[in-house]
C-alpha cells in the first residue's frame, strides 16, 4: 500500500464529504426547479455531477494506491431555503469547508512525507480555488439582483459558463 492507514481513512472521509456536497447540490437544484429557475437548476445539477467526479477521483486514488475504500454515513442535505441567496450562501460555505478539508489532507501528506498523495491533491487545491471563486461571484450577482430580479441571475448563469458549466470568476 502506497498510503498510510491514517491517510487512507482521511481520504475515505473526504469521499463522504464530496458525496455529501453532491447531494446538497441535487437538493438545491431541485429547489430551483420548484421555483422555475431553470438555468440555476441546471447549473446546480452540473455542480452535483462535479462533486460526484471529485468523490470518484478519490475512490480511484485509494484503489491505485492499494488502499481500501470504505464509504461511511452521508448526512441528508438541506432541502428548504428561504430564498435564492440563502441557497447560494450555503453553497459558498460548503465550498469553503471543503477547501479547508482538502488543506488538512495536504497537511497530513506533508506531515507523513507522502509526496505521491501531496502531488495528487494539487488538482483538488486548484479546483477549490475555481469553485470558491465562481460561487462567490454567483452570490454577489444574486445579492446585487435582489429577489425581484432573479431573471437577471438566470441570464448571468446561462451566459457565464465554462465547458463544465461553471460561471467564470471575474466575468460579471
Ligand atoms: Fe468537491
Ligand atoms: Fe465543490
Amino acid at each position: 500500500m502506497l498510503i498510510s492507514k491514517k491517510m487512507n481513512e482521511a481520504i475515505n472521509r473526504q469521499i463522504c464529504y464530496e458525496f455529501s456536497a453532491m447531494l446538497q447540490y441535487v437538493a438545491i437544484a431541485s429547489h430551483f426547479v420548484g421555483e422555475s429557475l431553470h438555468e440555476l437548476a441546471a447549473h446546480f445539477y452540473r455542480q452535483a455531477e462535479e462533486e460526484r467526479d471529485h468523490a470518484m477521483r478519490f475512490v480511484k486514488y485509494i484503489l491505485d494506491a492499494g488502499g481500501h475504500v470504505q464509504i461511511g454515513d452521508i448526512p441528508a442535505p438541506r432541502d428548504r431555503f428561504k430564498n435564492v441567496e440563502e441557497a447560494i450562501q450555503l453553497s459558498l460555505d460548503q465550498e469553503k469547508k471543503v477547501t479547508e478539508q482538502i488543506s488538512q489532507l495536504v497537511e497530513l501528506a506533508i506531515k507523513e512525507s507522502d509526496h505521491i498523495t501531496q502531488t495528487s491533491l494539487n488538482w483538488f487545491v486548484n479546483e477549490q480555488l475555481e469553485e470558491v471563486s465562481s460561487m462567490d461571484s454567483l452570490l454577489k450577482v444574486v445579492q446585487r439582483a435582489g429577489e425581484a430580479n432573479m431573471l437577471y441571475v438566470e441570464d448571468y448563469v446561462s451566459r457565464h459558463k465554462t465547458k463544465s458549466g461553471v460561471p467564470m470568476a471575474g466575468t460579471t
